[in-house]
């Protein structure tokens, strides 16, 4: 049978769109078993809306732009700060717990934003909070079948219709499944890099699954490191949230030294990338890096930061007494699958929302807080644009459609990609829910190799790039395939890595130490798999 909506990933984005989608009848993948897995119940700030009474969507997209160093849409930004309110005051009604001051919302304020904007939950764990309270309306929602523990593993149709899934379930058992819609909403790529703040399984699938497909891929290159995760050997790392810093806590070396005044203004709130590379370059000279909360939090540490509190305990840390040492983490992918606000591919009846999907919106640079933000808003927007009258989808001929690309772009077919080896593109447009052999999946790459794997892509392709580094990482990647096969973490790397090789530039989240000036003209990439070169 053919599902009207076949939903890929539940973190907050798939979640929101879910329920959004009722009562249209819904068949959600979870990825990991429901709950596990999503970045999203990670997040320890909150949401980042207008929601104060001297705040404006103006002034929120106002922001947006400013932080994405040259690289937002203004459409996405609006669409993004207009729609963001309402989701949450939606959210808070299913009961999520954000903290009010009688009708008043309780707003924090983070590096960046120019008013309190960030609606946050008690303590740090606004992440988990939402999680729970989604978590609990998808399980009693009538309309959605949540296949737990099934994740998809590749895309059936080519680029001229997209006609499901096939999955595969926690037994590893493999089914093709046809979908009128499919949407990816599978998170981004932080496990590609050693250090990361996400779960280490976001390895970028819905990049490579969508691009085998023909769908365009944007701005792979930009991926934005959080200046400070605990370091302290833990995979992931722990985040320690930007909110210390908006308390007051300071970033310091090992001899005590307060080390951001002199490199900026705003001093540990600088962008987030200019702290990420102070971090950096301190921790690579040997001077350390620590962040200070003795003074800022002290005492109330454990209360109102609990989860770091804990992350600090299970290192052995005691931030009351001491600094946590810390260093720039993989945190955000600002690139992915190409969309329009609505969530629409280059290929028809292929969506993507959230952090897999790059609308232009982050930019070279996300503004903290704009990612819950973002999952909810374009959760809400594909709802309303798959339920619109002039809607079409595969099985319904005639969709039209798709991003606005600012980039390169190639015809409209791209079927057979000059470096396919995987054979997706061949599986039957017809299979209906029905078993396929495992040769439809794509191979995985063993442990080993994809340790090595991370630790080159956050040696070359971290904080600081240059084309020397980023070649002998592009080399060491077309060796891996040519060795274990196109598997989805290579693929994913080698659209960061080329994007990052052909942005002769330093923009936002994308440094290279080679080419340290921003180009007047900014411009988005857009990449395809064939723009890949083949691993021979
Ligand atoms: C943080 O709490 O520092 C992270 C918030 C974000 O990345 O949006």
């Amino acid at each position: 049978m053919t599902h009207p909506t076949l939903i890929c990933g539940a973190g907050i984005a798939g979640l929101w769109a879910a329920l959004k989608l009722a009562p249209r009848p819904v068949v959600l993948l979870t990825g990991a078993p429901l709950g596990d897995g999503a970045a999203s119940g990670w997040a320890q700030g909150g949401v980042s809306a207008a929601l104060a009474a001297d705040d404006s969507a103006e002034l929120h997209a106002r922001d947006t732009i400013a932080a994405g160093a040259g690289l937002v849409d203004r459409e996405a930004a609006l669409a993004l700060s207009e729609g963001a309110a309402a989701e949450v005051a939606e959210l808070a009604a299913l009961g999520a717990p954000f903290e009010r001051e009688g009708a008043d919302w309780s707003l924090s304020r983070e590096a960046a934003h120019s008013r309190p904007r960030v609606a946050r939950v008690k303590g740090d764990g606004a992440g988990a909070a939402i999680m729970a309270t989604l978590i609990k309306a998808v399980r009693a929602a009538a309309h959605i079948e949540i296949r737990d523990g099934w994740k998809a593993v590749a895309l059936t149709g080519d680029s001229s219709a997209c006609t499901g899934a096939i999955a595969q379930g926690p037994d590893g058992q493999i089914q093709s499944i046809e979908a009128g819609a499919t949407l990816l909403a599978m998170g981004g790529a932080g496990g590609l890099f050693a250090l990361t703040t996400t779960p280490a399984i976001a390895q970028g699938q819905a990049m490579a699954m969508a691009a085998r497909l023909g769908a365009v891929i944007r701005d792979p290159e930009f991926v934005q490191f959080h200046p400070t995760a605990l370091n302290a050997g833990l995979d992931p790392a722990p985040l320690c949230t930007e909110a210390l810093r908006g308390e007051g806590a300071i970033l310091v070396d090992q001899t005590g030294h307060r080390f951001m005044k002199a490199i900026h203004d705003d001093a540990e709130l600088a962008p987030r990338d200019v702290v990420a590379r102070a971090v950096h370059r301190q921790n690579a000279s040997g001077k350390g890096a620590f962040l200070d909360c003795r003074e800022a939090v002290g005492e109330a540490f454990p209360e109102r930061f609990p989860a770091v509190f804990a992350a600090c305990q299970r290192a052995g840390i005691d931030p009351r007494i001491e600094p946590i040492p810390v260093a720039p983490t993989a945190h955000y992918h600002m690139g992915g699958v190409a969309t329009d606000i609505d969530g629409r591919t280059s290929v028809p009846g292929l969506f993507a929302i959230g952090e897999c999907a790059a609308t232009g919106l982050h930019g070279a640079n996300r503004l903290a807080s704009n990612s819950l933000a973002e999952g909810l808003v374009s959760a809400a927007r594909f709802a309303r644009r798959l339920a619109a009258p002039d809607e079409h989808h595969p099985s319904s001929p005639g969709l039209s459609g798709g991003p606005r690309l600012d980039g390169r772009q190639k015809g409209p077919d791209s079927r057979t990609p000059n470096i396919m080896v995987n054979p997706m593109a061949e599986v039957p447009r017809t299979s209906r829910g029905m078993t396929v052999d495992s040769q439809w999946v794509a191979p995985s790459l063993p442990p080993l190799a994809l340790l090595r794997l991370r630790q080159a892509m956050s040696r070359h392709c971290g904080v600081e790039r240059s084309e020397a580094g980023l070649s002998e990482l592009a080399a060491l990647i077309d060796a891996m395939r040519r060795e274990h096969g196109e598997a989805d973490a290579l693929i994913a790397a080698r659209f960061i890595v080329t994007g990052a090789l052909k942005r002769r530039e330093s923009r936002g989240g994308h440094f290279r130490s080679d080419c340290p000036q921003t180009l007047k003209e900014a411009h988005h990439s857009a990449l395809r798999l064939n723009d890949l070169a083949a691993p021979e």
